[in-house]
């Protein structure tokens, strides 16, 4: 006999409208919850609010409704450790330990262990004294890249154009522009190259490659404007060929994951690499200790198994022999965001068009900031929507994508015209 489960996701953005998704689909679960959820999840799952910065409070909602599994979706969480605590409780979670999420609760942390164990990165000192950071940065040239250390929403990062407005980020940063995440810097060498995303599950010991991706991170046509969560995705991402993956892995992948068990302290989840493919070959950006979002989005519009399993393999150390499947089919998504956005943007503003786009032969609409009032849709978020289609290619993916954009009523929200412009460039060649 085959027992069903209960299942807990922790999150309300777009990555987890995609896991919801994907673990609507397993015939293993009984009750899928979410917690809070948005307006397109409670279609896939029973969406509760539950304040997830109290274990507790997420503990007391796993025991009283009989939860077996939890999913962690954001950072924040893992890197506050709920995922010991639910461990502490003998509740089972996907998601690393906080003194593993520190891979990217600290990116000076980060760079340490490369430093340590030779994994290639850009080269980089850390900081918490304006004084010396500003010596440092006399060695330096310009481009430059500034990093708050700890966790900023994805706004941490800075690249200045000059010597002096270098100089005012190391004063902004340490000054308490980010507040506690920003009491230490990471100041490091500007590295060329295309970007892409590389996600592997790992139990500890082994490690199973999942898919590459390459998101959009900036805000405008031609990647231009600035940086935003991500404003659109794809997958497989071409730059990463069978090759430039197993050198990833090789030199960068393994590597972290046997020295985070030598350590004693053993990366469990997802890992999520963000690469530079330069001249000469891939380095890591940064790691990431959860899903990426947008990429997840056309992760799960790929995928062919039940995820569950591997999520649970995952979390169990028993992920040797397990594999998941995939389509051979690309998947796009294009982000629709709040008018505004990355800066203020308004909210409660009313979506119409929705069904009729989900309704498009290989689209699904993936809600990242909404809710539902009254069997209307409204925008709650700076980042609202992610229209996720497949096709052939990139290029098929893409057009199907924007015509389901097409039917989509939304006069304050707007989405970039290009998603997958590099893919579409070279399978025109
Ligand atoms: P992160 O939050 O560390 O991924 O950085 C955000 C973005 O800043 C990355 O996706 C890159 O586009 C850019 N970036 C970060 N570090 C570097 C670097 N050392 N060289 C070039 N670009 C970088
Ligand atoms: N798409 C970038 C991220 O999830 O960090």
């Amino acid at each position: 006999m085959h027992l069903k489960m209960n299942v807990l996701v922790i999150g309300s953005g777009g990555r987890e409208h995609a896991l919801c998704w994907a673990l609507g689909k397993s015939s293993e679960i009984e009750t899928l919850y979410c917690a809070p959820g948005n307006g397109g999840i409670q279609d896939v799952a029973k969406c509760v609010s539950l304040n997830t910065e109290k274990s507790d409070d997420v503990i007391d909602f796993c025991k009283s409704n009989a939860i077996e599994f939890v999913v962690v979706g954001p950072e924040a969480p893992l890197v506050a450790g709920l995922v010991d605590d639910l461990a502490a409780a003998g509740i089972e979670a996907f998601g690393p330990r906080a003194n593993a999420a520190a891979l990217e609760g600290s990116k000076g942390f980060m760079k340490d262990l490369c430093r340590e164990f030779d994994i290639p990165t850009a080269a980089y000192e850390r900081f918490s004294d304006a004084k010396a950071a500003k010596e440092y940065l006399k060695t330096q040239s310009i481009p430059v890249v500034i990093k708050a250390d700890g966790l900023a929403a994805g706004k941490g990062v800075i690249i200045p154009t000059s010597m002096a407005e270098a100089e005012a980020t190391v004063d902004d940063i340490l000054g308490g522009k980010f507040g506690g995440a920003g009491a230490e810097i990471v100041i490091e060498e500007f590295m060329q190259g295309e970007e892409a995303s590389f996600f592997v599950l790992t139990d500890g010991t082994d490690i199973l490659p999942l898919a590459t991706a390459q998101d959009h991170k900036a805000v405008g046509d031609g990647d231009t404007g600035p940086n935003t969560g991500g404003m659109g995705a794809y997958s497989p991402a071409p730059v990463m060929t069978d090759e430039m993956i197993q050198t990833t892995l090789e030199t960068i992948i393994k590597p972290t994951v046997a020295a985070m068990a030598a350590r004693g302290t053993p990366y469990t989840g997802v890992l999520y690499a963000g690469l530079m493919i330069t001249e000469d070959g891939p380095k890591l950006i940064e790691y990431n200790v959860r899903f990426g979002d947008p990429e997840t989005q056309v992760l799960c519009a790929r995928l062919n198994s039940d995820i569950l399993p591997a999520l649970r393999a995952t979390a169990n150390g028993n992920l040797s022999g397990v594999s998941v499947s995939w389509k051979d089919e690309a998947a796009l998504v294009v982000v629709m965001a709040a008018n505004g956005y990355p800066d203020a943007y308004v909210k409660n503003t009313e979506i119409g068009g929705l069904a009729e786009a989900n309704e498009m032969d290989g689209v699904t609409v993936l809600h990242a900031g909404t809710k539902k009032v009254d069997q209307k849709i409204l925008s709650t978020g700076g980042r609202v929507l992610g229209i996720t289609a497949t096709g052939k290619s990139v290029t098929e993916a893409q057009k199907i994508a924007y015509s389901a954009i097409n039917k989509i009523n939304w006069p304050d929200g707007f989405c970039r015209s290009d998603i997958g412009w590099r893919a579409i460039a070279r399978e025109e060649k």
